[in-house]
């Protein structure tokens, strides 16, 4: 990808000092916000309050990205409040377009998710509605853990068809990118990379999404 775009994932950041950790990577693509319920995942991390907050303390746009269920019923209100890109997982509801419609009505970019484990081809019809898909590529629920390269023939799979412009959406990969994982990403064709820990782990985060950047434009 000749521009790959690099999503800081704060749960690897300090919580206590989340403007002081998004001020450190002024210059990231999107700020990566893992909304966990501890029902979809087996793991709880912060909500609407929290992102209103961040909303207020930076100016780099919020990719929220909302690992609960019901998400027909969460989901429209992060749009309301000014996130940039609301993704939801397909896992988790019925009806991905109606929850789609609404986070695009309420004037957010809608994207949907998929665990690694979850094939595309049921869902190939309606990513029309959608503005990202983001491909997990390890379970969701926390950092740190080991990328899953399999997932990367989803990304191909994708890609082909935006490169064919039959499609018109960006490709998100979120687990386990650092520097050595990062370039088979790119090559497989991701535009957005999500880093959590290879980011909040290094000593200069800031030094960090730019190198993760420059690996992934080779
Ligand atoms: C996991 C989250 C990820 C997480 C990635 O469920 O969706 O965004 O922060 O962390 P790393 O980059 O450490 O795998
Ligand atoms: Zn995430």
């Amino acid at each position: 990808v000749a521009h790959p775009m690099i999503a800081p994932s704060i749960l690897s950041a300090d919580f206590a000092r989340l403007a002081d950790e998004a001020a450190a990577v002024a210059d990231a693509h999107w700020l990566h916000v893992d909304v966990m319920d501890a029902h979809f995942v087996p793991n709880l991390t912060l909500g609407l309050p929290v992102v209103q907050s961040l909303l207020k303390a930076t100016d780099i746009p919020l990719d929220c990205h909302l690992m609960i269920e019901d998400p027909g019923r969460w989901a429209p209100p992060y749009a309301e409040a000014g996130a940039h890109n609301v993704t939801f997982h397909v896992e988790a509801t019925e009806n991905p377009v109606a929850v789609a419609r609404d986070i695009r009505a309420a004037g957010a970019k809608a994207g949907l998710s998929v665990k690694p484990g979850t094939p595309l081809e049921p869902y190939l019809e309606i990513l029309k509605e959608f503005d990202t898909l983001l491909v997990m590529s390890v379970e969701p629920g926390f950092g740190g853990q080991s990328f899953i390269p399999d997932v990367l023939d989803k990304v191909r799979a994708i890609r082909r068809l935006v490169d064919a412009g039959e499609l018109t959406l960006l490709v998100e990969i979120d687990g386990g990118i650092n520097a050595d994982t990062i370039e088979a990403a790119a090559e497989a064709g991701v535009d957005c990379f999500v880093a959590g820990s290879a980011v909040y782990g290094a000593d200069d985060p800031g030094e960090a999404v730019r190198k993760l950047r420059e690996r992934a434009a080779h």
